[in-house]
């Protein structure tokens, strides 16, 4: 089995950056380059620098200033695409071609109106034509999730002994459920001769909201490599959440499984790209949303100021976020708001707390969040009435 270190590949420059409205100039994408790099990211893929003059230049720029991380550029399996890659990559410490086509029924039937074997050649050709211009070929079979196990383990066998030093398996359609991508991977451990000479790579969609436990099922297998976006940014429903495949190795030790990421750096960088990129993180989302360390409920605010460890599995500061927040609503109890009442500096007891509630729930059921200003108001109310009578 291999060793535990899980290789980062970061994906939002290129399929994070394919959401729609969310392209990226050539600054905005190197300084988040060096961000990413700052993270820990292994692997950074740049771009696609075929696909448009603004790509290739942005991939130039990060090649040139990036120099721990690898730099991955995407491409065809087209001798052009791979040779403008190589092109783009020419200054890059480490430079990495990530080349590859479509292995499944769908795609060789409907895209390329071909053959099994003959996308096994072109498969073949496109690394050998890569490996002219670096030692470093990821090889991607497009649609993996859905392509037959046989086929998809001689394709492998074959790009390896071609020269792929990583073989991506991407879930192009994120159909898989976990088991299934679990046995691909293992299928591919345990049948493909050669595999010890590459690292496998999961790379998962999001279409049924399976890709992180997609990927995490492939490192279980074997694969040492997870292809991810921060905020889980991507294609359609999006692509693995970085955060997530980070913190779920983190958390869950007995894996015997580690990343090279800065958890600090977390929810800072996902603010940064949410801005940059103008696309909004959803509240409840795992690490990085706004409520993520939030708790409402009275049972659970209970529990919560008795022991954060009854109702937090991450300490916020771990992954950078704000610290946890007691929200105040219809559904706090007395605990919570004897808490917030404290931490506005007033000195109440028992009975004044049960006071309080009573009045607290009147104003709580009239809106969504009771907020700071309306403690005041309450607090010091209270607080008068005390004196006259
Ligand atoms: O989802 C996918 O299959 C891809 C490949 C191009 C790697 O993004
Ligand atoms: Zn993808």
């Amino acid at each position: 089995m291999a060793e535990g270190k899980v290789h980062i590949f970061d994906t939002t420059l290129r399929d994070g950056e394919q959401v729609p409205g969310c392209k990226l100039n050539t600054n905005e994408k190197l300084e988040l380059a060096l961000q990413l790099e700052d993270l820990g990211v292994d692997i950074i893929e740049a771009g696609f620098p075929i696909s448009s003059p603004g790509d290739f230049e942005s991939v130039t720029q990060i090649s040139k200033a990036i120099k721990n991380a690898t730099v991955c550029g995407l491409s065809r399996a087209v001798q052009k695409d791979i040779e403008v890659a190589a092109q783009a990559l020419k200054y890059a410490v480490r430079p990495r071609i990530h080349t590859g086509i479509g292995t499944s029924d769908f795609h060789i039937k409907s895209k390329f109106n071909s053959t099994r074997e003959d996308i096994l050649q072109r498969a073949i050709q496109c690394v050998k034509w890569a490996r002219n211009f670096t030692d470093d070929v990821e090889f991607y079979a497009e649609d993996a999730g859905r392509t037959d196990n046989d086929y998809l383990a001689q394709v492998i066998e074959a790009v390896i002994k071609a020269g792929a030093t990583v073989v991506n398996i991407p879930d192009t359609t994120g159909y898989c459920l976990p088991y299934q991508y679990g046995e691909k991977i293992a299928y591919l451990v345990n049948n493909v001769s050669n595999i010890d000479k590459a690292i496998i790579s999961c790379h998962c969609h999001n279409d049924l909201g399976l890709a992180t436990a997609n990927s995490i099922a492939g490192v279980i297998s074997g694969a040492r490599q997870i292809e991810c976006t921060i905020n889980g940014l991507g294609e359609r429903a999006g692509n693995t959440s970085l955060e997530e495949v980070v913190m779920i190795i983190k958390q869950h030790r007995h894996l015997g499984l580690y990343t090279n990421i800065n958890a600090k750096q977390l929810n800072p960088l996902s603010r940064i790209v949410s801005d940059t990129m103008r696309m909004p993180v959803q509240p409840n989302k795992a690490i990085v949303g706004s409520n993520a360390f939030s708790h409402s409920s009275g049972i659970h605010q209970d529990g919560f100021l008795k022991d954060a460890l009854t109702y937090e599995i991450i300490n916020p500061e771990e992954v950078g976020a704000d610290s946890s927040k007691i929200v105040l609503t219809a559904r706090s109890g007395r605990s919570a708001l004897a808490y917030r009442f404290q931490k506005l500096g007033f000195q109440f007891d028992r009975n004044d707390v049960d006071v309080l509630y009573n009045e607290f729930l009147i104003v709580a059921d009239s809106k969504k969040e009771v907020e700071d200003g309306d403690l005041q108001t309450m607090g010091k109310q209270h607080q008068s009435n005390a004196v006259v009578a």
